[in-house]
């Protein structure tokens, strides 16, 4: 045994026994941040700081414990919002916990995994805390599992993955709201006394209403590079709960995890409750440092392959919408090479035949080419695409089915559905009942088949067009409140299904806009479709607050005709993320061609700083006219800038932009690239020093409305 694994065993025996007469800390720490519990009275575990590491850990000592219960119990003496509330197999409803033991283990270089094991000293009920700390990324992921071994099960009514508590003067909090086409609006405001509650209640996707993200500022509003908050997320592709509480002496309490509304869990003895992770960062410079520390972490850890290159594409949905055949498809693969896009996308509406899918109202569930449209089904459409010289891929709703199907016909209690209600349908569609494994194996063989019969397919489009109403699932009989759980968990076993036998194929995570993006689901994909509204100035407000959690890397912009704005706006706007189209090339103007296949060849020299560079939100479009943001890859030595000028009022003059990220000590040439007739940036070519543009700065802003700027800023030796 090495040394180092001796002394790792050692110090995992001492940290729960050995030292049990010595006050216990437990520290979780990342490179600038501790969250630290010990153990007060009555061996109640307690959360004793939250911030910025201290210069002296020897000081972590002089710190009081406390009051702040790391996770508060419910029947007991706790007069608020419980962490966990449970009743016991005898009926007794209340629940107390105490310290038991501590681990930490060291994964790797970056993270370390401490667990706290609380148990209730009346029953063989446990609850442990998992806090995952990611060294590098500063930012810690913390969920909860619940156990027991009473005689019969365990009702759990609430069951919170993480409970965080401030004690600051004032608490701001920044909520992103929205619906279908307006997602991701950012909204903020001062907590009051008492409990405000962002939830959803959607079943099959995380948001659409509200969004399972929230930044949290202490003391003061926080800006982009100042201010102390927590960014903060649930990992949950379901219904969530984030629960703030004030209480009498002004102390914040954060309380994140599964909505437990209509969500009794009867917990067999020995079986684990495991909740969906929280993930947070602290920091105190503000938002932007938050959104670079997510960044950071979710490309290593949060979505599939954040380190690989992604796929620009050609989409058919707007141009063709479900009319189209092999010879309108050619020409559209004809259109992707023309572009010089690596993948042509088929959307929605190439399969079922006894109800065919010509519109939204029928087929879905019948997972075979259309004969009409197809004769010679996938494999001959690949083959036509390769042969042009692009890749080919395909959309699917294997969640989901209409009532006119085949599916439908067959399989009735495979629908989630009440029995005695008349079907309740969102977009003339119900959604399979996932909890059923027979269902599981279904949606599962939907990609199966397709990439068995078919591996050559290059990209995937997983979409979701509803939520769940009208819940009941024939499969869990008496257990209908399992459901919102139970649907989740089960999708995440078909995910994990798919990602064993399809490790690296990029699947793109769609839910007909209004969402299903959250780092539960996200890890097992490449990227999300952030909104179905691409119109350009809706999306640079949409883009902007998907940026404050989610990197770029993984939001697929389109290219489309929704806006009225200019191709060089919508373009620039799609290019500060993934870029792609859906727009009908054959309609594009020489002038508009040349510009757009410039435009895709630009974006292939920009995009691993856009993809994989630290993001700069310089000027914020809920502050000016504009938008302003930046990307800086990690030597330093490229950048990439964005200026959208949105509907500025006569008169409006924009200020000069200080850059930020850069090295003060180089030297940077700024051109301006994507060009489209004329320049804008009437500086481009010039050299400056990185300490200019970020003392200085740029006139980067166009005055006229729906103008944009794209700078592309270069090291010179
Ligand atoms: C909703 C998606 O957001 C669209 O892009 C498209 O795929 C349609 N569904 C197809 O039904």
């Amino acid at each position: 045994m090495s040394k180092n694994i001796f002394l790792l065993l050692l110090s995992v025996v001492f940290a729960g026994h050995l030292f049990a007469q010595l006050p216990k800390i437990v520290n979780i720490e990342t490179k600038n941040t501790i969250l630290l519990y010990r153990v007060g009275q009555d061996q109640k575990l307690i959360q004793s700081y939250l911030g910025n590491k201290l210069f002296q850990p020897g000081e972590y000592d002089k710190l009081k414990a406390g009051k702040f219960e790391a996770y508060i119990t419910a029947g007991t003496s706790n007069l608020f919002e419980p962490s966990i509330r449970v009743k016991h197999a005898d009926n007794n409803p209340s629940l107390d916990l105490q310290y038991e033991s501590h681990k930490i283990v060291k994964q790797d270089d970056d993270v370390t995994l401490t667990t706290i094991k609380m148990i209730d000293p009346q029953y063989p009920f446990e609850v442990t805390l998992f806090f995952k700390a990611y060294y590098n990324e500063d930012v810690i992921e913390e969920w909860t599992e619940i156990k027991h071994k009473e005689k019969k099960p365990v009702v759990l009514y609430n069951y919170a993955s993480s409970t965080l508590h401030f004690d600051a003067k004032n608490y701001w909090l920044t909520q992103f709201h929205g619906n279908w086409a307006e997602e991701m609006r950012m909204q903020e405001s001062q907590l009051t006394s008492g409990i405000k509650i962002i939830d959803s209640k959607l079943g099959t996707r995380a948001h659409m209403y509200q969004t399972p993200v929230f930044y949290l500022s202490l003391n003061e509003k926080s800006n982009e590079n100042t201010g102390e908050l927590i960014a903060g997320t649930l990992g949950w592709s379901g219904n969530f709960q984030f629960t703030f509480e004030i209480d009498e002496r002004n102390n914040l309490r954060v309380i994140s995890g599964i909505n437990p509304y209509a969500s009794e869990y009867k917990l067999e003895p020995e079986k684990v409750f495991k909740t969906p992770s929280f993930i947070f960062t602290y920091s105190n410079s503000g938002k932007g440092l938050a959104s670079r520390n997510m960044h950071q972490w979710a490309r290593k850890y949060g979505i599939l392959d954040g380190d690989k290159p992604r796929l620009t594409l050609l989409n058919n949905w707007e141009t063709t919408y479900f009319s189209f055949n092999e010879e309108k498809l050619a020409g559209l693969f004809d259109d992707a090479v023309k572009l010089g896009v690596d993948l042509f996308l088929l959307d929605d509406g190439w399969f079922a035949n006894k109800y065919p899918r010509n519109n939204d109202n029928a087929g879905l569930g019948d997972w075979e080419e259309n004969k009409a449209k197809l004769p010679g089904g996938i494999d001959a459409l690949i083959k036509a695409a390769q042969q042009k010289g692009s890749k080919f891929g395909i959309w699917i709703e294997p969640e989901m089915v209409n009532p006119k199907s085949e599916l439908y016909e067959k399989h009735p209690d495979w629908i989630i559905k009440l029995p005695n209600r008349s079907e309740n349908y969102y977009r003339n569609q119900l959604v399979l009942d996932l909890t059923n494994p027979q269902v599981q194996d279904f949606v599962f063989g939907v990609v199966d088949n397709l990439m068995t019969k078919h591996p050559e397919i290059a990209f995937i489009k997983w979409d979701c067009n509803r939520m769940i109403t009208n819940g009941y699932s024939p499969y869990l009989k008496e257990n209908q409140s399992h459901l919102y759980i139970d649907y989740v968990n089960s999708l995440y076993k078909v995910f994990d299904r798919m990602r064993q036998k399809y490790p690296h194929l990029p699947i793109m995570l769609c839910s007909g806009g209004g969402g299903r993006v959250d780092y539960g689901a996200l890890k097992y994909f490449t990227e999300f479709w952030p909104s179905d509204n691409t119109d350009g100035l809706e999306r640079v407000f949409i883009q902007w607050g998907y940026s404050n959690f989610y990197p770029s890397i993984t939001s697929c912009n389109h290219i489309t005709s929704w806006g009225k704005q200019s191709l060089k706006f919508r373009t620039d706007v799609a290019m500060m993320g993934k870029m792609g189209y859906d727009i009908p090339v054959k309609h594009m103007t020489d002038q508009e061609l040349k510009f757009s296949q410039n435009a895709v060849a630009n974006y292939k020299r920009l995009n691993n700083t856009i993809w994989f560079g630290d993001l700069f939100r310089l000027v914020s479009p809920y502050d000016e006219s504009r938008a302003v943001l930046m990307y800086v890859n990690t030597e330093k030595n490229k950048a990439v800038l964005f200026s959208y000028t949105l509907n500025p009022r006569y008169g409006e003059f924009f200020q000069k932009v200080r850059l930020q990220g850069l090295d003060a000590a180089k030297m940077y040439k700024v051109e301006e690239t994507n060009i489209n007739l004329r320049q804008t940036f009437m500086e481009s070519g010039k050299v400056f020093s990185g300490d200019f543009l970020m003392k200085v700065g740029l006139e980067v802003s166009a005055n006229n409305s729906l103008n944009s700027v794209v700078l592309e800023i270069t090291e010179v030796k």
